[in-house]
């Protein structure tokens, strides 16, 4: 059990949360590795260990942070980066280069080289210009790439629209036109610089519903088929993305990885069959799903004051500078009073952030206790995009993250202190 209630404190993976605001501080993130190891095992049993030729890339752009490559390496799961600052921290933490898989839109030279240097297992290309800036960056470095296409496999998926990806009109991947893709992919194929690996697609994140998946396989898989006619190469490797939805409220009826993977891989194996295809590798790249439900956030409550007739409001000491998530997509969340845990629940009261920003509302009219300045809270479900997205808006820290196991606490990452907030400023002599 992650989370327990014991003498009236909300304890997560062992480690009573009260004691840990007391010791760290808040706003304080609290990530609880077991919660991260189960996940990573039930891919391991449900995907990795039950089909041939199948790995997961974690989606390190959830929750990229030293420690929590080190986890992911231990359990045995590949990473996907999507920056050099993302691809920096893997090497940092020495990430097994053949196990780092480089996406993005907009790769720089500088990125694409670092990654090349690195030897990263995977790079996944977004458009032709990116094809033959790795092309001469290889032939310099004389080194070669193994790569797949991302492509927009023209699903529509139910998530909010500021995190689907796998539309026609799609900043990400290349159309399926096949005049405007057979060049690029005959280019790969003909390139002595890069390995043409595969196909990748990601359609979008926080889904429940595996037929967007399949939609989007079967394309991919149609493309194969397509290659194959066309030019005679059978691709190697299929990536089908993340975007396991995971439970933020009561309504998120979250589903197994089996739900998604066997159906998937079942169409796969079919397809591949009739279509006289060699079944590719399979990868997938969760990220979501992985450490959302493991994380937690502790915050303070400060400043409470009732609007007569109208509302309650309980301002804690952060909001959408570690959360942006209610702001930026309306996302839900659930939370309580740590402290309270046990009391019964008395009064409603919306969750305000301290950022003088409108949209910087937490929570709205959430049944609590009878609450009070100094009281801890805590939202749940806070591991992924989280501590990712964390800002500095209004010049606020940080926060800190804690790394909890069976009762035991490690800081990950520190707090960031005002000094280092404003550590790259600096005043011209004009202003002296
Ligand atoms: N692969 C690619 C290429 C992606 O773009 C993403 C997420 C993933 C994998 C992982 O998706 P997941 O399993 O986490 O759903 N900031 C937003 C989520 C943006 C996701 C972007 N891409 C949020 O907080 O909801």
């Amino acid at each position: 059990m992650i989370k327990e209630i014991k003498n009236n404190h909300l304890y997560w993976d062992g480690c009573d949360t009260v004691e840990l605001a007391e010791n760290y501080g808040t706003p304080l993130y609290v990530i609880s590795q077991t919660a991260i190891e189960n996940e990573c095992r039930a891919l391991q049993k449900d995907f990795i260990k039950k089909y041939d030729n199948v790995h997961v890339a974690y989606a390190s752009k959830a929750f990229n942070n030293l420690a929590m490559l080190k986890i992911i390496e231990k359990e045995g799961l590949g990473i996907d980066v999507v920056s050099g600052g993302e691809l920096y921290t893997a090497i940092q933490a020495q990430f097994p280069a053949e196990h780092i898989e480089f996406n993005g839109n907009n790769k720089s030279d500088e990125e694409l080289a670092i990654a090349i240097d690195y030897g990263v297992g995977r790079i996944i290309v977004d458009g032709s210009q990116e094809l033959d800036r790795i092309g001469e960056i290889c032939r310099k470095k004389e080194k070669k790439a193994n790569i797949l296409f991302r492509i927009t496999p023209e699903v529509d998926v139910a998530t909010h629209q500021f995190i689907s990806t796998g539309q026609k009109d799609s900043k990400f991947g290349l159309p399926l036109d096949e005049e405007f893709l057979f060049p690029i992919l005959q280019q790969a194929i003909t390139m002595p610089e890069v390995d043409f690996y595969g196909i990748h697609f990601h359609i979008g994140s926080q889904l429940f519903d595996n037929t967007t998946h399949l939609k989007a396989a079967k394309v991919a898989l149609e493309l194969a088929v397509r290659i194959k006619e066309k030019f005679d190469y059978e691709i190697k490797e299929l990536n089908y993305g993340g975007g396991f939805g995971v439970r933020y409220t009561q309504d998120d009826q979250r589903q197994s990885y089996a739900y998604f993977l066997d159906p998937l891989m079942a169409l796969t194996e079919d397809f591949c069959e009739k279509n006289g295809l060699k079944r590719p590798a399979i990868a997938i790249e969760p990220g979501r799903s992985i450490v959302a439900e493991a994380g937690i956030t502790l915050h303070t409550i400060g400043s409470i004051k009732t609007l007569p007739h109208i509302r309650k409001y309980a301002a804690i000491d952060g909001g959408m500078t570690d959360n942006v998530r209610p702001g930026l997509y309306q996302a839900i969340y659930t939370g309580m009073v740590a402290n309270k845990a046990d009391q019964p629940l008395e009064e409603t009261v919306t969750i305000s952030g301290k950022a003088c920003e409108s949209t910087d509302i937490l929570m709205k009219d959430l049944q609590v206790p009878l609450i009070a300045s100094g009281d801890i809270f805590t939202t749940f479900t806070t591991g992924a995009y989280g501590y990712a997205m964390a800002n500095n808006y209004n010049k606020l820290a940080i926060p800190a993250v804690v790394l909890v196991n069976k009762g035991q606490a490690d800081i990950i990452v520190k707090r960031q202190t005002y000094a280092q907030i404003i550590q790259n400023e600096r005043i011209p002599d004009s202003l002296k």
